[in-house]
């Protein structure tokens, strides 16, 4: 089945079902690329387009492929403005996913070489929907999987390889007739969801585990932290988590660019709270659809268009 949407791809504005890469690529065998996930959400009200912060998206994505070493022939600045423009010539008026990816683009040679390799990007663009109905809480399993230490896989970025683990993780979840899955450190600690960051609430306290927990350095994380601060005057404590501390909290939400502020409703079979989305949950949700979405109209104490790229199509 093709996805209708645009790519850009080897230095061109093409349609998706032309964006091809041959089997012999090397990213495809060995997971040796980086990519993001950003959101460009359209709003209704004013007629535009919402792309929330597509740069530090970009700046995630290159932080990731100096890491592997990657040369790539755009700034973060660049790489904006060619998804606006590609986000421009699709034309669609509703919420969109977008895409880019970058990779080692060699055919395996028959020394099988791993290193020393070319690189490639692509960004694609696509419709999207909601990947998680954030209206009802959510019940999680703690997996069986364990979250890569750093040392073994570089964690704060969205590396391609790494996504085998979230994988596994998510698939066990679902098979067991769960929503999501909660990975582990391998020091027992709480890392993150497989496709989103953790925050835990107790006693009026917001925790989430700390920048060197092994988590992905989270675009939302780092949203709702700011958001938490200004809105609320909270300061969110960065802390290593227990597992069984996760059990007895008041609240627990996940952050995501798919899953937005998701309400964790029960955790291996133990209801979190009262199992609703709990007051503080709501929220922070609010506040965060509310500069994301403009969706609800709340008074700010702060202002967060610089986190918003927005345009006519
Ligand atoms: C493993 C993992 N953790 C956390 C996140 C949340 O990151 P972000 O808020 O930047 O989308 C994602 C989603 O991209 C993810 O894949």
């Amino acid at each position: 089945m093709s996805i209708d949407g645009i790519a850009f791809h080897k230095g061109e504005k093409i349609l998706l079902k032309d964006a091809t890469v041959g089997v012999m690529t090397h990213a495809l065998h060995y997971g040796h690329a980086v990519f993001e996930g950003i959101r460009g959400n359209w709003s209704e009200d004013n007629h535009e387009m919402v792309i929330f912060r597509l740069k530090e998206h970009y700046d995630r994505l290159l932080r990731g492929a100096k890491i592997l070493r990657m040369n790539l022939p755009y700034s973060s600045q660049e790489l904006c403005d060619i998804t606006v423009d590609l986000v421009k010539s699709n034309g669609y008026e509703q919420d969109v996913y977008i895409r880019p990816l970058a990779y080692k683009s060699q055919e395996l040679v028959a020394n099988l070489k791993l290193h020393e390799l070319d690189d490639d990007l692509t960004i694609i663009v696509v419709p999207f929907g909601a990947y998680i109905d954030n209206e009802k809480p959510i019940n999680c399993q703690t997996s069986s999987w364990r979250r890569p230490e750093d040392t073994m896989m570089p964690t704060g970025v969205k590396l391609s390889g790494l996504y085998t683990t979230s994988i596994l993780a998510k698939t066990e979840a679902v098979s067991a007739n769960f929503d999501e899955a909660i990975l582990l450190n391998h020091d027992g600690s709480v890392s993150e969801g497989s496709g989103e960051n953790l925050f835990m609430i107790k006693n009026s306290e917001i925790i989430t585990p700390t920048e060197t927990d092994n988590c992905l350095l989270g675009i939302t994380r780092d949203s709702i932290i700011d958001i938490v601060k200004n809105e609320m005057g909270i300061i969110v404590k960065e802390r290593k988590i227990h597992r069984s501390e996760l059990y007895l909290a008041d609240e627990i939400f996940l952050t995501g660019t798919a899953a937005h502020v998701t309400s964790v409703g029960s955790l291996d079979n133990r209801k979190i709270g009262s199992g609703n989305i709990g007051d503080i949950t709501k929220s922070i949700q609010d506040l965060y659809f509310s500069i994301v979405i403009d969706n609800k109209k709340i008074q700010k104490k702060s202002d967060y268009s610089s986190w918003l790229t927005s345009f006519r199509i």
